[in-house]
């Protein structure tokens, strides 16, 4: 704002001193050029002259005398008759002095009582200073229209990109739901650009998550749904209790699955929302990463090697201890499950981010598919055989690197298998906007 305010005054200032050196230039130059006709006599001067002459003549050829004078000369004067200057202060007159005043017309003339007469010697002329010439006019004008013209130079840009952002606002409010608007860098309104395209870019991702919300919940809660319908057509049918108690175990099946959905998208849910607060703590990680990992080896499969590796210095890492937990067990159950033999996990400290790297040696994430595996409800390649989850581990994980303002990102591991890589800065500073 400040920045803009100065150029505006700063180019107004100049403009003004530029104009006034131009004008004072044209000025003399007009004065130098102007002829001795244009320039009007001192009132008071001119009577003075023609009292003089007046007094060595005899009164009754005095108004012959004035005619001839003012035909001679091209002065507009004449005699008057006290009686004809209606409303005129005359105190001053009575004293000799030299007097102004206006007729019926506006005209103003400039009067002296002649000496040993009632008679007015009244001179018209023009006031100089009160009157602008036409050439002082187009001056004015020009001087006000290079002013306006300097803050229109200056404002059109702006009014150009305040309209670009405002048909992109349209259009997105249109349900285009993507942010087009071409904003220079340099432009008063790029930051506001900025912020729209981020504002953008959020609403953009979280309607994307809820139409996916609404695919997944179609499919994972309709599939689960019908299969009830027909046990349950099967259990009213079945004609021993083996058999009943049979389809009634099918159902709770489904029930678990339906519940194991529901508790995943409304802790994921819970991730999306924006006023998440983190509960920021120092925690020890050549602990706690050995420990998670220790258990989530408990539960996999027998033939895996599991190592760990934690940087010495990992002893106070902040971060929401319940969220990376999180993060670490979503990323080892994949590893686990897409793993041929061997899961490694690390933690390192850098300067100033942290980085935690599960890596394996399954078939990876091929290159296509690194951004887009992160989205809610993704799940690469077909659904075969045993059910694996709805898609919510990787979303969680970005979602909840993200509220340390962090990242995470998947590419090919030195193993052979794929390596995510989470990181946050030093200090878990900067949720994600
Ligand atoms: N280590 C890995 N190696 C190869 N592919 C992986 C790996 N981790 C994840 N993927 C791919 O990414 C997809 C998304 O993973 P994500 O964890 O989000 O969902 P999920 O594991 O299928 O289900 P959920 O985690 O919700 O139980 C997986 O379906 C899989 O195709
Ligand atoms: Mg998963």
């Amino acid at each position: 704002m400040a920045r803009h305010f100065l150029q505006l005054y700063l180019s107004i200032v100049a403009t003004l001193a530029v104009v006034s050196w131009g004008q004072d230039q044209l000025w003399r130059t007009y004065a130098e050029t102007a002829r001795p006709a244009d320039i009007h006599p001192s009132p008071a001067a001119v009577l003075a002259i023609v009292e003089h002459q007046l007094q060595s003549i005899p009164q009754e050829r005095w108004p012959s005398a004035v005619a001839q004078l003012a035909r001679d000369t091209g002065l507009d004067l004449e005699l008057m008759e006290p009686a004809e200057l209606a409303g005129l202060e005359q105190a001053g007159l009575e004293r000799g002095e030299p007097a102004f005043w206006s007729d019926a017309d506006d005209r103003i003339w400039a009067l002296q009582r002649l000496a040993g007469s009632d008679r007015m010697l009244a001179f018209r002329f023009v006031n100089v200073g009160s009157r602008r010439t036409p050439f002082e006019w187009a001056l004015a004008v020009a001087f006000y229209a290079a002013i306006a013209l300097v803050i229109m130079l200056w404002l059109w840009p702006l009014s150009r990109d305040l309209r670009t952002l405002e048909r992109s606002a349209l259009r997105f409010g249109d349900r285009n739901w993507s942010f087009d608007a071409k904003i220079p860098a340099r432009s008063p309104v790029a930051s506001l650009a900025d912020a729209f395209r981020r504002m953008a870019l959020r609403i953009d991702g979280l309607i994307g998550s809820h139409k996916d919300m609404t695919n997944a919940l179609s499919h994972e809660i309709k599939t689960p749904l019908a299969r009830m319908r027909f046990e349950i057509e099967l259990a009213r049918s079945a004609e021993t209790r083996q058999a009943l108690l049979q389809h009634l175990d099918h159902l709770n099946t489904d029930i678990a699955e339906l519940n194991a959905f529901v508790t995943a998208t409304l802790e994921y849910a819970v991730l999306e929302r924006a006023e998440i607060a983190l509960n920021l703590a120092q925690h020890d990680f050549t602990v706690v990463v050995p420990a998670v990992t220790e258990s989530v080896k408990r539960g996999a499969r027998n033939d895996l090697i599991m190592s760990c590796d934690v940087a010495e210095d990992a002893k106070s890492v902040t971060c929401d201890a319940h969220l990376i937990e999180t993060v670490l067990r979503n990323l080892l159950y994949n590893a686990t499950r897409y793993a041929n033999q061997r899961v490694h996990v690390s933690f390192e400290v850098a300067a100033d981010s942290y980085r935690l790297c599960i890596e394996d040696d399954g078939p990876g994430v091929p290159e296509p598919d690194r951004e887009r595996v992160f989205g809610s409800f993704v799940q690469l390649g077909a659904r075969s055989g045993a059910h694996t989850g709805f898609g919510l581990g990787l979303a969680i994980v970005k979602r909840a690197a993200g509220w340390h303002g962090g990242g995470a990102s998947v590419d090919r591991s030195p193993l052979g298998g794929a390596r995510f890589v989470v990181e946050w800065p030093v200090g878990g500073a900067g949720a994600q906007s």
